[in-house]
C-alpha cells in the first residue's frame, strides 16, 4: 500500500516504522517532527501509575501495549529504564488517594507491593516526608526523544512536508493515517480535546533511582530518571484550557513545590527547560485509532496521556487495519459522532 501519514510525532513515526517493515511504501509529512506532545513527554512506560476509575478498558490497552515495548525498543536501540516506580502519598489524604489506586489494581489484576515510609526510604532513599505507598514493579520509562530520533532514523527521508499536508484522501491510491496529537485537521478536530501538560526539566548530582509518582497534599506529580543521566523529569499540570503554548507561574510553582517535598535533593537541581505542550485527550480517555466515515483515511490519535506507551500498540494497529480492514471497536474512531456530522 501506499500510506500517508499526517505528524512526525512518536505515534506518527511508529506507525511508519511499522508499515515500512511490513514492506509498505510510506510517507510522513510534517513541518517540525517530534516537537508536539513527544518533545514535553517525560516517556512513563506505566499501565499500573496511570490507571483509575472507569478507564479498565483503557488498562488493558496499555498493559497489552507494554508488553510490546521491549522488542520495540531493541528494534530502535533505546534502553528501557526497568528498575520500576514508586508511588507515594505525602500526607494521610494522599495515602488515601494512593490507596484508591491500588484498589483500581486489584479490579484490572495488576500487581503492587504495597510499602510503608521505612520501606519505601529503603527502596529510594532521596524520598522526604512521605506517609506510605507502593511500588509497582513493571511501570518502567523511556527518553522519548530518544525514541523520536531513533524512529527518525529509520524512517529516513521519507519524513518531509508536502503540497497536500493538512487535507485528508485527496488521493484513492493512497491511505492518509492522521497522526497530529492535539490538534487533529478538520472534520476531526472535535473528537479531540486537548489538555494542557507543563513539565520542567532538571539537571541534578542526585538524582532519584527510579520513577516516583506521588500524591502530595492533593497535588499529583511525577518525577522521572534517565538511565545514566543527570537529567530528570518533573511533571505535569494537566489543565483544560486554551491559550498560548506557555507554561504557567501557577502550575510551575505548584508543580516543583510538590516534588521538592518528595524529592527534597530537588532543591539543588538546576532548571534546563520548562516545556507546555496539549495531550490530546478524547471524551472517553481512549485512543482513536482505526477508520473513520472517509474512504481511506485512519486515525492513529487520541492517546492522551499514554502517547509513549501506546505508540507500539497503535503501530499494530493502524497496519493490521490497513493490511486486513480489522477493526477494535474499543478505539474505533466512528464511535463518536463528529460535531460537522450535525
Ligand atoms: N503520562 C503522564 C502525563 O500525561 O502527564
Amino acid at each position: 500500500m501506499r500510506v500517508r501519514i499526517l505528524g512526525a510525532g512518536i505515534v506518527g513515526l511508529s506507525v511508519a516504522d511499522e508499515l515500512i517493515r511490513r514492506g509498505h511504501e510510506v510517507t510522513v509529512v510534517d513541518p517540525a517532527p517530534g516537537s508536539g506532545a513527544s518533545y514535553a513527554a517525560a516517556g512513563m512506560l506505566s499501565p499500573a501509575g496511570e490507571a483509575w476509575y472507569g478507564e479498565e478498558e483503557l488498562t488493558r490497552r496499555c498493559l497489552t501495549s507494554l508488553a510490546l515495548w521491549p522488542d520495540f525498543a531493541a528494534r530502535l536501540g533505546v534502553p528501557v529504564h526497568t528498575r520500576g516506580t514508586l508511588l507515594v502519598g505525602v500526607d494521610a489524604g494522599d495515602v488515601q488517594q494512593v490507596e484508591r489506586q491500588l484498589a483500581v489494581l486489584d479490579l484490572a489484576g495488576v500487581s503492587y507491593e504495597r510499602l510503608v515510609r521505612r520501606e519505601l526510604l529503603a527502596r529510594e532513599p532521596g524520598l522526604g516526608r512521605i506517609a506510605g505507598g507502593a511500588f509497582l514493579a513493571e511501570d518502567h520509562s523511556v527518553d522519548p526523544r530518544a525514541v523520536v530520533v531513533a524512529l527518525l532514523e529509520r524512517v529516513g527521508d521519507r519524513v518531509g512536508l508536502d503540497e497536500s499536508a493538512g487535507r485528508a484522501g485527496v488521493d484513492t491510491n493512497t491511505v492518509t493515517v492522521i497522526a497530529t496529537g492535539a490538534q487533529l485537521p478538520a472534520p476531526y478536530s472535535s473528537l479531540i480535546r486537548p489538555v494542557r501538560g507543563d513539565v520542567v526539566r532538571v539537571r541534578t548530582q542526585e538524582p532519584v533511582e527510579r520513577t516516583v509518582r506521588a500524591w502530595a497534599h492533593g497535588e499529583q506529580i511525577y518525577v522521572v530518571p534517565r538511565i545514566d543521566s543527570d537529567e530528570v523529569v518533573i511533571g505535569a499540570t494537566t489543565e483544560e484550557r486554551d491559550g498560548p503554548l506557555l507554561p504557567t507561574v501557577e502550575g510551575v510553582w505548584r508543580m516543583l513545590d510538590s516534588a521538592r517535598r518528595v524529592v527534597p535533593a530537588l532543591d539543588r537541581a538546576s532548571v534546563v527547560e520548562v516545556t507546555s505542550r496539549d495531550r490530546p485527550g478524547t471524551a472517553d480517555n481512549l485512543p482513536l485509532v482505526g477508520p473513520t466515515h472517509e474512504p481511506g483515511v485512519v486515525l492513529a490519535a487520541g492517546a492522551y496521556r499514554n502517547g509513549v506507551l501506546l505508540a507500539p500498540l497503535i503501530a499494530q494497529l493502524v497496519a493490521d487495519h490497513i493490511e486486513t480492514g480489522s477493526v477494535e471497536p474499543a478505539v474505533d474512531p466512528r464511535r463518536f459522532r463528529m460535531k460537522e456530522d450535525g
